[in-house]
């Protein structure tokens, strides 16, 4: 019958680091045909569901996806085939159940979001919908503010930042193609700037520019000028959103910035240094700025700035409903972020995300540093009504392709696009 799985296989592809990761192909009955690609992170939260990769050290440095590739079509496929590609839900609580494992550590988290996703799409593909209104209904139709990384540090660069992502925030745009041109320009002009200041402008894995700056608010000061540079009003159209990555640079109980010569710092000064930072620049979002281990922290923090700034839990949740529950009867932060490999499959990422809804937070639809070209997260995004979007910097095509959507996507829905700040202007 139409619809049904007719087939489903994966191949080894490429992501954005030259790593190998699963593209998942999948066939109907009826002729439908659609692939989804799996993205991979570097600075992992220690919850995250797990990829399985071959460890087979001939290839690819162990990084090779032959095991995932092989779950997918002699364990998976036996068991979806002649399922209709619409129940989604079912489909995913069967991978969830034929995985067994609290990670999905045994099929590998690659292999089951790859089939979840490829499913999701080739579904709406059947129906004759766009993805973002299959999954989001017809209703959808709000924009993501773009939360650009323009200057990269942490585990995602070879510079002197121990800050992983300084992020612009073109909330103050009318439209998303606007909200994309504000960054863009902005993005040109830290280069123009970086340039003249005799810095380096090679860029790290999400496309931001990687300079070996003084220290880590330097890049908050670069960002603020190159807003004013390219002709816009830092806070009121432009703001900056940090993510920390503050795992990364955990020792003990404290926190240490030795890329940046920082030195050591407790919880409590971390969050002096946000709460100063916030008075002298336009910041409006801060995420992971504590450790994954640090739910004290992160609560201090949120009672500190949470009013006014937009706290976010990224490897402290890792997507899943269960911690993001316990951050909201805790009040840990205000809003999550949602990485779909973090959780591994369709259903459990909305899962959280209505989570995420029942306590009025925001909720960030997020790529990972190691990307691939499929735009799968743009749609999500407007699916979901998320009011923001992580999608990394203004160059490069695997980050690029996500933005590109987006516009397709405005383009598409036309008058009925909406296009909403959650931020107030600072
Ligand atoms: P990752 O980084 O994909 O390397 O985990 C992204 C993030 O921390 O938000
Ligand atoms: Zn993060």
């Amino acid at each position: 019958m139409n619809g049904r799985i007719a087939s489903l296989g994966a191949i080894e592809i490429l992501d954005s680091r030259g790593n190998p990761t699963l593209k998942v192909i999948i066939e109907l009955h009826g002729g439908t045909r659609a692939s989804a690609s799996v993205p991979s992170g570097a600075s992992t939260g220690a919850h995250e569901a797990v990829e399985l990769r071959d460890r087979d050290l001939k290839r690819y440095g162990g990084k090779g996806v032959r095991r995932a590739i092989a779950a997918v079509s002699e364990i998976i496929a036996p068991k979806l085939i002649g399922i209709s590609a619409t129940r989604q839900r079912d489909i995913d609580k069967r991978l969830i159940e034929l995985d067994g494992t609290k990670d999905k550590s045994k099929l590998g988290a690659n292999a089951i979001l790859g089939v979840s996703m490829a499913v999701a799409r080739a579904a709406a593909k059947s129906v004759r919908q766009p993805l973002y209104s299959y999954l989001g209904g017809i209703d959808e139709h709000r924009l993501p503010v773009p939360m650009m990384n323009v200057i990269n540090g942490g585990a995602h660069a070879d510079n002197s930042l121990d800050f992983q992502e300084f992020m612009l925030v073109p909330h103050g745009a009318p439209t998303f193609a606007e909200a994309l041109r504000y960054g863009t320009e902005t993005f040109q002009a830290l280069k123009a700037l970086l340039r003249k200041l005799g810095h380096v402008t090679s860029v790290g894995d999400e496309g931001g520019f990687a300079p070996k700056l003084r220290d880590n608010e330097e890049a908050c000061g670069l960002i603020v000028e190159a807003i004013e540079m390219a002709g816009f009003l830092p806070g009121k159209q432009v703001a900056i959103a940090l993510d920390p990555a503050a795992s990364a640079f955990r020792v003990g109980d404290g926190y240490t910035l030795s890329k940046s010569g920082g030195g050591p710092k407790t919880s409590d000064e971390l969050i002096d240094l946000y709460a100063q930072w916030s008075d002298l620049y336009p910041i409006v979002s801060i995420e992971d700025g504590l450790a994954e281990n640090d739910w004290e922290g992160f609560r201090a923090l949120t009672a500190k700035l949470g009013g006014h700034i937009q706290i976010v839990g990224d490897d402290i949740y890792v997507t899943n409903s269960k911690f993001i529950r316990q951050g909201i009867s805790e009040r840990t932060t205000n809003a999550a972020l949602i990485k779909l490999n973090q959780i591994g499959t369709v259903t459990e990422t909305i899962e959280a995300i209505d989570q995420c809804r029942s306590a009025g937070w925001e909720y960030i639809i997020s790529h990972r540093s190691g990307e691939t070209e499929d735009p799968f997260i743009a749609d999500f995004a407007v699916a979901m009504g998320s009011s923001q979007i992580k999608a990394g910097s203004l160059c490069r095509s695997e980050r690029i392709a996500k933005y590109n959507r987006l516009l397709e996507i405005e383009h598409e829905l036309g008058d009925a696009a909406h296009f909403a700040s959650p931020f107030l202007s600072r």
